[in-house]
């Protein structure tokens, strides 16, 4: 069974009270530091146990240092970090910081899409077919939620893990990128004029929606578990495990029938601007995946002992499983070949895929001679925003820098 408790509700009611002790106890009390030249733990706390940042690695709530040595590179980590973490540079991860400023360029917002033709299609009782309505429905069911799902992992799960400030950085900017691809469903359902709580009880209600949210959910519970710390290696494992779920596989499998259904109505100038909609969010989709494995093999790299025989096979089983998973959700959605499109090239496309996840984290492909059947598909992350996207903006939209304070 799915479980639904917010992870909130809980973290309130189980306070970790050594740590907020710990905290409160080192506050430094500013005008001390004026009369003492080196102050950093207050002198109660020499005697007393650390507590489980201390012993891993920080958070970056912990008490601050006066006069410790400045930050250098090679103190930084991904995980278990001893360094401060409110420090942004020096950079030690590059790519990191690189993706933080790429994702700021790519920056866009859903109500810049105009949406008046899918309006007119979707009112026009000969406008689609059944099957195509379905599509939109079951994809905009499984998308509305699903994006939620990844900003909760992200901002209550995995954030706390990675010791980094310039992944760190990223992730903050993937989380709004998270509430905008939300926003952008809620957009297009609010203008379709459809039935909100239906399609937003889709993973709940339909089980083709249901079977892959209900995949992911396990994987997200270590992490939000307040009591839950990396610095062992099992921990670090279920740490890594739980980053390939949510990257490779939610991010990098399991949403790819969608985006390649509604991409291809886009292909046949039906409802273009929801179609239009996916091709921003697929382009940050595929940056967060590759975010995230560049994050997956910087931990390998740096602590080999995660990566031991047992474990691949275990990865290697969960993204096989979630092969069959998502073809699933293509016979589920497609049961009748649509647009040129049928549920069995879908099959070939997630093996492809899978292919290219297993080597890009190092593990062998698990499908030999998977071809693409797509192969528009890569051209379709290509876009530029300069060549296309300000000419189907509406026009009454206004940048940051337009906004008047009037
Ligand atoms: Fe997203
Ligand atoms: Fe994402």
């Amino acid at each position: 069974m799915m479980n639904w408790d917010d992870p909130f509700a809980e973290l309130a009611s189980q306070p970790d009270a050594a740590q907020n002790k710990t905290l409160h106890r080192n506050v430094i009390n500013a005008s001390d530091t004026q009369k003492t030249e080196s102050v950093s733990t207050v002198s109660d706390d020499v005697n007393q146990p650390q507590s489980e940042s201390q012993q891993h690695g920080h958070v970056g709530l912990e008490a601050i240092e006066m006069g410790a040595d400045r930050i250098q590179v090679d103190d930084k980590k991904i995980i278990n970090c001893r360094a401060d973490l409110n420090q942004l540079v020096p950079f030690k991860y590059q790519w990191a910081w690189q993706k933080y400023l790429d994702a700021c360029a790519n920056h866009w917002m859903p109500q810049e899409i105009n949406m008046t033709a899918d309006i007119a299609l979707w009112k026009s009782p000969d406008g689609l077919t059944e099957d195509e309505r379905m599509i939109i429905m079951r994809n905009l069911g499984f998308f509305s939620t699903a994006d939620s799902l990844v900003a909760n992992n992200l901002v209550l799960a995995v954030y706390r893990h990675i010791t980094n400030p310039e992944c760190r950085q990223y992730l903050l900017r993937q989380a709004f990128e998270e509430a905008l691809h939300t926003h952008a469903y809620q957009y297009v359902i609010e203008s379709l004029a459809m039935d909100e709580g239906e399609i937003f009880n889709m993973y709940r209600e339909i089980p083709a929606v249901a079977r892959k949210a209900e995949w992911a959910l396990p994987f997200t519970q270590h992490l939000s578990d307040p009591h839950f710390s990396t610095g062992t290696p099992e921990a670090d494992q279920v740490l890594l495990q739980e980053l390939i779920a949510f990257y490779v596989i939610f991010e990098g499998i399991f949403f790819y029938v969608g985006f390649t259904q509604i991409l291809s109505m886009g292909r046949r100038n039906k409802m273009t601007g929801t179609a239009e909609q996916f091709q921003y969010i697929l382009r940050d989709e595929s940056m967060h995946m590759n975010f995230g494995i560049d994050v997956i093999n910087q931990i390998k790299l740096e602590n080999p002992h995660l990566w031991t025989t047992d474990f691949k096979d275990e990865i290697t089983t969960m993204i096989r499983d979630a092969v069959k998973i998502e073809s699933q959700y293509a016979f589920d959605t497609m049961p009748n070949g649509i647009l040129g499109l049928n549920a069995p090239m879908f099959k070939e496309y997630l093996e492809f895929i899978a292919n290219r996840r297993c080597s890009q984290i190092g593990l062998p492909e698990q499908y030999p001679g998977a071809a693409n059947p797509f192969p528009w598909m890569s051209e379709a992350l290509d876009l530029k925003k300069e060549k296309n996207f300000f000419e189907t903006r509406v026009t009454e939209y206004q940048t940051g820098g337009a906004l008047s304070w009037d």
